[in-house]
Order: structure tokens, then sequence, then C-alpha cells
């Protein structure tokens, strides 16, 4: 055949796909989340979510370690509290010696400024009904969230944050207006440095399910009248501007597997760095299937976590955070 074009040339050696290669994921790129639960005395494996952990406090840091070992620069740190200690606006969130804020601390004791501490500032794990703020029967068919008073509560939260050492803290809820007042909450206490990484677009998803399992949640219903409907894509432009207006240092998009398209959009007008979450049932799907010897796990890892930064994504949290990192280096 006469052929102007055989792109097949750039793909002739190793070395030649390694020049040619148009993105690279770096370690450095990827967060470590972890479970941290109150009052056990041993490490719990959650059984939806195979290689991860409910940890105790004392389980934590070592873990931490070993994220920090592996190249990586940032964990994302979800408390799970006593069953006692949940209540109905979500109080064990800003206690000080919530099991949130003790980690907190515990991990800006031992790794000071060596990796970026940042938290979930989200009321679910918290809440004896499971929701994301505060329950209201403002005359619907249901019980809804009520924003604004959710959004003081989420001000507490991060507030009690970055006392406990938090570089970072990273609202999940959905509520509208809470950056702007987290961001005043936080100047005003004196914490001009303490960033925000906003969940900007973040849809009312399935792919949460397995999250339920690790922190143990009480929830049942579902979160449609404050997260997205996964049908939507223009109304995520909209949040994610929205949060950049009102001071959000990184913006977020979860879940990412299944919103590329979402990311990609996003990273294209974002003026303010760009994460995506491959969230617990994207991880429970790979595990499902490995398990299975029906897909190489490694393999499979590292192409949704490389597809996602493709997509625009600047940082990832990832449940494979730790092992990916050691497997980029080891490529
Ligand atoms: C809520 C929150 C959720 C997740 C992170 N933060 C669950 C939800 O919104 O219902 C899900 C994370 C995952 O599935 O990995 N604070």
């Amino acid at each position: 055949m006469n052929l102007t074009r055989r792109p097949r040339r750039l793909r002739t050696t190793a070395a030649m796909r390694a020049l040619t290669a148009e993105t690279a994921l770096r370690p450095e790129q990827l967060i470590q989340v972890f479970f941290v639960r109150d009052g056990i005395s041993e490490p719990q494996p959650i059984s939806s979510m195979p290689g991860q952990y409910q940890h105790t406090l004392e389980s934590l840091i070592p873990a931490v370690r070993q994220a920090a070992e592996a190249g990586i620069k940032c964990i994302d740190l979800f408390g799970v509290p006593l069953d006692d200690d949940k209540d109905e606006i979500g109080s064990a969130a800003w206690d000080e010696n919530g099991i949130l804020n003790r980690s907190i601390a515990a991990c800006r004791a031992e790794f000071g400024d060596e990796i970026v501490i940042m938290a979930d500032t989200c009321l679910d794990e918290f809440t004896s009904h499971g929701h994301c703020g505060v329950l209201v029967d403002d005359g619907y068919d249901t019980m809804i969230v009520d924003n604004d008073a959710t959004v003081e509560l989420y001000c507490k939260m991060a507030v009690s944050q970055a006392r406990a050492g938090a570089h970072t803290v990273s609202p999940s809820g959905m509520m509208d207006g809470q950056i702007a007042a987290m961001r005043a909450a936080l100047d005003t206490a004196g914490f001009q440095n303490v960033s925000i990484m906003a969940y900007s677009a973040k849809y009312a998803s399935a792919f949460f399910g397995p999250f339920r399992d690790a922190v143990e949640s009480s929830f049942t219903g579902n979160r449609k009248t404050y997260q997205q409907d996964p049908a939507n894509r223009r109304e995520s432009l909209l949040e994610v501007q929205a949060d950049i207006d009102e001071g959000a240092d990184m913006v977020m998009v979860k879940p990412a597997g299944s919103y590329l398209d979402i990311v990609r959009e996003v990273a294209e007008f974002s003026p303010v760095p760009v994460a995506a979450y491959q969230v617990s049932g994207e991880y429970a799907m790979i595990e499902a299937a490995a398990a299975n010897s029906w897909i190489d796990r490694r393999a499979v890892a590292l192409e949704a976590l490389r597809s996602i930064h493709r997509a625009g994504a600047d940082m990832i949290l990832t449940y494979y955070a730790t092992e990916a990192a050691r497997w980029l280096r080891e490529d």
C-alpha cells in the first residue's frame, strides 16, 4: 500500500512509544483515601472493598507512612464514629475529640508538612439518619436537607479540622454556597492558608455503594435533592464555576470513570487544579473481576487511572494510590 500516514511507525519500539507518550501519570498526583473507625482495636477489612480497611488510629500511621514512602503527597481522611456518637445534626463531626479530628491531629503530629493532610468535610458519617446535613420538613413529599442550616455546621466542622491540623478541607455535601461560607469561616478563625478542595460536580451515584459499608452508614434512601442527576452535563459547569467564584482552591468531579466527559470539560475551563475521585464502586468492580481472574488487576487499575488523568484530572483520589504509586515507579 502507498500510505502517507503510518501511525504504527511511532509504535515500533518501547523507546519510541515512551518518546511519543502524550501523558504521564505521576505518583504525586494520586491521593490515598483512608477510613478511621472509632472504638475498634484492630483494623477491620471492608468486605466490599477487598484490600481496604477501617483503620484504628494506631494502624493509620504506618499505612500513611507507606503511602508517603511510595511517593504519595496527599491523603484524604474519613472518620467512622461510634453508633452512640451519631445524632440528628452530626455533632461528633466538629468535636475535637471526634474520631476524624483525632486522626487529623495524629497525622499532623507524625508527618507535619511532609504530606498534605486533607479531610472529608461532610456530615453523613456522623448523622443518625446518614444524610449529609440536617433534615427539615419543608412540605415536600420527603424530608429534605436544609441547605443553609447545614452550611453553618460545615463551617464549624471545617474550622475544627483546620484547628486539628488539616492542610485542606474537602466539602463533599453539595450544599449551595458552602465554599464561600467555609472560606469566610476559615479566614475569620485565622486559617487563611488552609485550602479548600471542593467536591464541585458530585453525582447521586450508585457507584458509592461500597463506601456506605466502609463508613458503616446508617443511610437509606437517596441524595437526589442535593447531588446531581447523572443525566446532566451543563449543570456541572455551573457547579464548578460557582465553586471557583466562591474561592475553591481546587475543584473535583466525582465519580471519575463514568464521568470522563465531565472531567474533560471542567479541565478545559478551570483556572484551578482539577481532581477526580475514583470511587468505591469503581474500585470494587475492578477487584471483583480481578478476583475471578477475568481481568489483569494491575493493568486495569493503571489503565483506569491513566484514563482519568488523560481526560484532564490533575489529581486523582483513589483507593489504589499507594499501590499504583509503586507500580508507576516500577514501570
Ligand atoms: C459523602 C461521601 C460519599 C463518598 C465520599 N464522600 C458518599 C455519598 O455521597 O453518598 C463516596 C466515596 C466512594 O464511594 O468512594 N461524604
